[in-house]
């Protein structure tokens, strides 16, 4: 048997991985609706893009976008980054510093090494305790969890007082042309019941986000509007605790 950690509090029994610990709980792990069925699938269809195109997918390589967002936030103490994906380093981390200590969450975390603390873990269920974060974020990956009104309630709680949440969502138009032609594996992806595209559930809007910090009671700091081209913008929000 592998390694394992029982939480004193709680009797929860936390399992070592081969390269993390598996930080999401058994409560989770049992809970089968149709809403997780499609997130399943979702993330299937995600490990695909992250294998046949990794740039296009994931903060693998310093950009224009990426140092845009790593320029917004200015991470400074302990920064939690929530959805950081399969990579070993995001790229919007920049350079390792001494003033940042980076922990990042992620379902698909534990299976290859990371360069800094990554647990695999769920944005619903974060296994800190509460008002330990200076900056708590969000790059591209609310809109691919059930309820996104969850996860942002998760990151007030484990967020310091005055601390910051960081959130960067892509708005696209609904009018955007289809492209004549995608990858072959792209087109033989299927969209699960549910769900507005192979990838998520729905788009999360600027306007969206800005009543779902307003209920969560997260104070609206500042954003930074990127233009992607006729269809797409980028936003970079700020909000306080
Ligand atoms: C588009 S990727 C972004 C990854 C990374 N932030 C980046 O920019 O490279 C979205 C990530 O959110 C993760 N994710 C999906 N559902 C999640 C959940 N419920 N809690 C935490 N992360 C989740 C996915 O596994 C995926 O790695």
């Amino acid at each position: 048997m592998g390694k394992s950690i029982i939480c004193e509090t709680c009797g929860e029994v936390y399992e070592h991985l081969a390269y993390s610990w598996n930080m999401v709980p058994s409560q989770h792990r049992q809970i089968s609706s149709t809403l997780w069925d499609t997130w399943q699938k979702l993330e299937n269809n995600q490990i695909v893009s992250y294998r046949m195109a990794p740039e296009q997918n994931l903060s693998v390589v310093e950009g224009n976008e990426v140092n845009e967002f790593a320029a917004f936030c200015k991470f400074k103490g302990l920064v939690l980054d929530v959805g950081c994906g399969p990579q070993p380093w995001p790229a919007y981390f920049g350079s390792p510093s001494m003033e940042v200590d980076f922990i990042g969450v992620e379902p698909l975390a534990g299976d290859v090494e990371a360069d800094y603390v990554k647990l695999r873990a769920f944005g619903e269920y974060l296994p800190f305790q509460k008002k330990v974060f200076d900056h708590v974020i969000f790059a591209t990956s609310l809109d691919h969890m059930v309820d996104p009104f969850v996860p942002i309630a998760e990151a007030k709680r484990v967020c310091k007082p005055g601390g910051q949440v960081n959130i960067w969502i892509h708005e696209k138009k609904p009018e955007e042309p289809r492209p004549e032609r995608s990858p072959e594996w792209y087109e033989r992806l299927e969209c699960p019941t549910l769900a507005e595209d192979v990838f998520r559930f729905t788009r999360i809007t600027f306007d969206n986000l800005k009543s779902l910090l307003q209920h969560t009671d997260l104070k609206l700091d500042g954003w930074h509007e990127l233009k992607r081209g006729e269809y797409r913008t980028s936003f970079f929000v700020r909000a306080i605790k």
